[in-house]
């Protein structure tokens, strides 16, 4: 059984104030029936550590460096991530492969990176809407699968989370079809090149204006463990109730 997770990304957004953010959300989902995991900016990533120390919500970045240390000004480590405190790493994500004009293969690099500090990968694949209106969707995820995650990819260092570009941000969702289409593809490819053992161990995650409206029919989709949650991770009262569909989904009662 693949343990859900629910995942915010903050991206540039949150000041030392929106920690009480953090604070709400580690009262309210103390053992809860999910992985739980915010991603804030990095000037947020210590603090927000420290503030979960004993609570089961974790901290993660938003992207790091392939190197450990070194002359690359403005960017940071894996291991730097870590010795703050995080535990994750987003790396990937569509904004990322778009203003930093990163490809598959830094990306891939990077996780090998945060595999070596200790950090959960979440490596991101989606397609662009012209992408899926030319029907190439599942041969882009392919190429995106193959090139940017590593050979020692595993259940425990690795999770996937398929974000269509065009659902970002927009209040597009993509549909239950569309979703369970694409995630029964990604689970068959990592079956395919780690076998069914790590194959079926990695969880996938949808992202793409997951709300507290939609959550849990997205979470009913075949093969969708979790979701990457970005606008309506920033406040404790929109994150709560998606964290609760999950939470149903993953103890139906
Ligand atoms: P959104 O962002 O939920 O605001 O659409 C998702 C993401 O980019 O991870």
């Amino acid at each position: 059984m693949r343990r859900k997770l629910a995942a915010g990304n903050w991206k540039m957004n949150g000041r030392y104030a929106d920690l009480t953010q953090i604070e709400a959300l580690c009262a309210a989902h103390d053992g809860a029936e999910a992985d739980l995991l915010i991603c804030p900016p990095y000037t947020l990533v210590a603090a927000a550590a420290a503030l979960c120390a004993d609570h089961a919500l974790n901290i993660g970045g938003q992207d790091c460096h392939p190197e450990a240390a070194g002359a690359h000004t403005g960017d940071v480590s894996a291991e730097m991530l870590q010795d703050a405190g995080a535990s994750a790493v987003i790396l990937g994500h569509s904004e990322r492969r778009a203003d930093h004009a990163e490809t598959n293969e830094r990306i891939h690099d990077k996780a090998r990176a945060a595999y070596q500090a200790g950090l959960l990968a979440i490596i991101c694949v989606g397609e662009s809407l012209a992408e899926r209106e030319a029907h190439s969707t599942l041969e882009i995820i392919g190429a995106q699968l193959s090139a940017s995650i590593p050979d020692a990819a595993t259940g425990e260092n690795t999770v996937v989370a398929y974000e269509p570009c065009w659902a970002i941000g927009t209040g597009l969702t993509a549909t239950p079809d569309q979703i369970g289409e694409v995630h029964d593809f990604i689970r068959a490819r990592l079956e395919d090149r780690f076998g069914d053992r790590v194959g079926q161990s990695v969880r996938l995650l949808y992202g793409g204006s997951v709300k507290p409206e939609n959550a849990a029919e997205i979470f009913a989709v075949s093969n969708v463990d979790g979701a990457l949650v970005g606008g309506a991770s920033l406040k404790t009262n929109d994150f709560s109730p998606i964290i609760r569909a999950l939470e149903a989904e993953a103890n139906p009662s």
